[in-house]
């Protein structure tokens, strides 16, 4: 594992940012003025300012007389999801981490290169993992343990910890989540993220919606300013807004309200299009090229098992790339993450990593032995799916703003180029490991898994294909990406 400082002393981007072990707090921050690159910089500005705009449009949207009782349902989740007034900064959207250019994944190709994790509404802190793409997530079925197959299914998250139990739906639950954590949107208490609603342009729509109660609530005088103070809440004092136990019922059941709404825009046709060049072939409207064609055989044969894991649907089955399953597919660690380096508290008295070099992502199994599993006879199969993440939807797999932006793969971005996934899956196991610092890493050689305990060495690892043939998958996967129109395909011709 690379120690952080030879991370910050290559120059790299915001990753320094997470170094507050060593630094006193106003050292930090000039740090993280210097350290930050100007083109991560640059890109955030960016992408907050098509946030800001699509949220204007949305708003626009809304004033439309005629608007369908679906189109407003949709609306309200996306207004939601566009304002960035609903994390304690008032500085950070869930769309600053799920933008539409990107499939709904990063949007900072500066950061996907280097820290993997997306700062939070505090900007020194980060988080573990990837941001996933919230599209085609809404398929997922609440999370069961299917008895037969012997394995756990649905849920959202990498490590499918929001199971969809409470509200039947694992995205409404899913976003419960970022608007309290610290590391995210850092809000302290889900009472503030239904004030900063009430206070917003779009109360109105919710009223309509959610009923006339959903903002009568009784705020103690102090509300503003206890919602200015970042989480998490002291033990001492979890619910930090100290309401009336009617008006936290009420409080709560806003909360789940929004939650829905933001589960109906990211199920919306707008978000799941299901309007590939895939798609287009499977409608006989579109051809594949002939490398993609046999690209997508190989993905569907017995060599490479690409679809006994990314189903591309049977009979009646909407094809989404994933079954919903979690695999451990023998990833090495990811230490360029800030994570590893957040043991210290911050000057909010938080650490989001106490355990520094020493964490290991438990993955699914991290959460069955967390107080977050609803079942015990969950919790006995824990370490069996230790390591493991939630199979993801290859669609949109590719998507990016222009050519040479960086996409980070897998739950910690340690792949980084689909070429580079291809290539992992089909040598794994093939390659020598790597020696420290050796050059050539991820190309002739891999480093040691992080969890081998329960790695996959059934469909994965050595597939025997050749160089031609991985690009001839990646030449496939290209073909998943939404919002294809059949005149690409003359002009494909053309080249
Ligand atoms: C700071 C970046 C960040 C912000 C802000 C953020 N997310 Fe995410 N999102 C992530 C990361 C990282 C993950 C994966 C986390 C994990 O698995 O532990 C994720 C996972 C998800 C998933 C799971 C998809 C699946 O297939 O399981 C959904 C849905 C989602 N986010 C929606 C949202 C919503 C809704 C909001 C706002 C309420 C939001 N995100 C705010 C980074 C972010
Ligand atoms: C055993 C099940 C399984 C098989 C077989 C499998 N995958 Fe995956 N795939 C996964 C899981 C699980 C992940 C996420 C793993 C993680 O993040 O730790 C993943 C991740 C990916 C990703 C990254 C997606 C993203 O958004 O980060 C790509 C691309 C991918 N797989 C393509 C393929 C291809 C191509 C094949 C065949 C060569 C294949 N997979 C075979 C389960 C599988």
């Amino acid at each position: 594992m690379k120690p952080r400082s030879a991370w910050c002393a290559a120059g790299v981007i915001a990753a320094c940012l997470g170094a507050g072990a060593l630094r006193s707090e106003s050292e930090n921050r000039a740090v993280a003025k210097t350290a930050l690159s100007a083109r991560a910089l640059k890109d955030i500005a960016s992408v907050e300012a098509e946030i800001n705009s699509i949220e204007d449009q949305t708003l626009a949207d809304v004033k439309q007389r005629s608007l369908d009782p679906s189109q407003k349902i949709i609306l309200l989740g996306k207004l939601i999801f566009y304002d960035r007034q609903l994390s304690v900064r008032r500085n950070e959207a869930c769309a600053f981490c799920h933008m539409p250019e990107t499939g709904f994944t990063g949007p900072v190709s500066a950061l996907n290169q280097t820290t993997v994790a997306y700062p939070g509404s505090i900007r020194s802190r980060f988080g573990k993992r990837t941001p996933q793409t919230h599209a085609y997530a809404s398929f997922a079925p609440v999370l069961h343990y299917n008895a037969l197959q012997g394995d756990l299914v649905g849920g959202a998250f990498w490590d499918m910890r929001a199971t969809g139990l409470r509200l039947n739906s694992p995205l409404a639950e899913q976003a419960q989540g970022p608007p309290l954590d610290p590391d995210e949107m850092g809000m302290i208490d889900a009472a503030c993220v239904v004030y900063r609603l009430s206070e917003r342009p779009y109360r109105r729509l919710g009223e309509e919606l959610w009923g006339a109660q959903a903002f009568a609530i009784r705020w103690p005088r102090d509300v503003k300013t206890v919602c200015e103070r970042p989480g998490p809440p002291p033990d001492s004092d979890p619910l930090p807004v100290h309401l009336a136990s009617i008006d936290r019922g009420v409080a709560q059941g806003t909360f789940d309200q929004i939650a829905q709404s933001i589960a109906a825009y990211e199920g919306s046709m707008e978000v799941n299009s299901f309007s590939s060049k895939y798609d287009y072939v499977m409608a006989g409207k579109a051809q594949f090229t002939p490398d993609e064609k046999i690209g997508y055989t190989l993905f569907r044969g017995k060599a490479t098992h690409c679809n006994e894991c990314h189903r591309d649907g049977g009979p009646g089955e909407e094809p989404l790339f994933t079954d919903f399953t979690a695999s451990n597919l023998g990833l090495p660690s990811n230490p360029a993450i800030p994570f590893y380096e957040e043991n210290a508290p911050d000057r909010f008295g938080y650490a989001a990593n106490p355990l520094g070099l020493n964490f290991r992502d438990p993955g699914v199994g991290g959460f069955l032995e967390s107080r977050l599993d609803p079942d015990r006879d969950w919790t006995s199969r824990a370490t069996s799916f230790s390591g493991k993440y939630k199979t993801p939807t290859l669609r949109n797999v590719d998507k990016r703003p222009r050519p040479d932006f960086i996409k980070a793969y897998m739950h910690n971005g340690y792949l980084k180029s689909l070429q580079e996934v291809v290539h992992f899956y089909n040598t794994r196991d093939a390659l020598p490991r790597c020696k420290v610092g050796d050059s050539e890493e991820k190309v002739t050689c891999w480093p040691a898994p992080e969890h081998p305990e329960t790695m996959n060495r059934r469909q994965l690892g050595n597939l025997g294909l050749s160089a031609h043939q991985e690009k001839q998958i990646v030449a496939f996967l290209k073909t998943l990406t939404d919002g294809y129109t059949p005149a690409q395909q003359e002009l494909e011709r053309g080249h």
